[in-house]
């Protein structure tokens, strides 16, 4: 099949991508990519935690207080919306996309994120918004936990530094004191308590094709995902 036609099949007939790894590996930027390309929908669960993370900061919920946060969880409306800008994530109807990325939110959302009847909630939320497919949804337990059944599984790894260099160009001048040291890590901090936590740690799926993208340009990763989806889509279609 052509490479244009078995895009066109694909948008008729939907999958579900799941695109895992680390921090500043480049999942949002290419799952976006994918999803624009293919006409699905783009599922940001970082977001989801980052967004339950900034109410905690507001209401003064600290992190040991495991149940409050569950409830906390719960009673919170957070939806991606698509915008012509993007997607904007929206906290009981507010627009929180910025704040949901400050310094403050970052270094608190893996503490959250580790807390595992929170998880239960939000995966549920989750799993409801793929139910249809034609869905791409990334994070750090997509492929193991929240879509095992997914058609295409992605797991994006790039070096420490690598990540850290893409962060800084995004800050750079914005966050003054921040250095490429600082960054680095932390970094290292946040992989190792996304990976060493007990409920759904960061780890590939045995099925997931693990693309290293230090070396890549951003078009190359997107492409290398829309083969696989091509693939899985013949697969299918025998
Ligand atoms: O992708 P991100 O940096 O916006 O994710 C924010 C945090 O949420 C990160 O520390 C890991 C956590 N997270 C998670 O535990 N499970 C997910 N599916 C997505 C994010």
């Amino acid at each position: 099949m052509k490479g244009s036609t078995a895009l066109n099949h694909l948008k008729a007939s939907k999958i579900n991508v799941a695109i895992d790894g680390p921090a500043g590996a480049g999942k949002s930027t290419v799952a976006r990519m994918v999803a624009e390309r293919l006409g699905y929908v783009y599922v940001d669960t970082g977001a989801m935690y980052r967004a339950v993370t900034l109410k905690a900061l507001r209401e003064g919920v600290p992190d040991d207080e495991r149940e409050r946060l569950t409830a906390l969880a719960e009673k919170t409306d957070i939806r991606l919306v698509v915008h012509p800008d993007g997607q904007r994530v929206m906290m009981d109807g507010e627009d929180v996309t910025e704040q949901i990325r400050s310094a403050e939110v970052t270094s608190r959302v893996s503490a959250v994120a580790a807390v595992p009847a929170l998880r239960s909630v939000l995966v549920a939320l989750q799993r409801a918004m793929a139910e249809d497919k034609g869905v791409v949804m990334d994070g750090r337990d997509i492929g193991t936990n929240v879509l095992p059944q997914a058609e295409v599984k992605v797991f994006l790894t790039a070096s420490v530094r690598v990540r850290a260099e893409r962060r800084w160009k995004e800050i750079k001048g914005k966050q003054p004191g921040v250095t490429l040291e600082s960054l680095m890590d932390a970094i290292e901090k946040r992989d190792r308590s996304d990976s060493e936590r007990e409920t759904s740690p960061l780890r590939r799926a045995d099925d997931a094709v693990e693309i290293d993208t230090s070396n890549l340009h951003i078009d190359e990763v997107v492409d290398r995902i829309l083969a696989l989806c091509r693939t899985s889509l013949g697969g299918r279609a025998r």
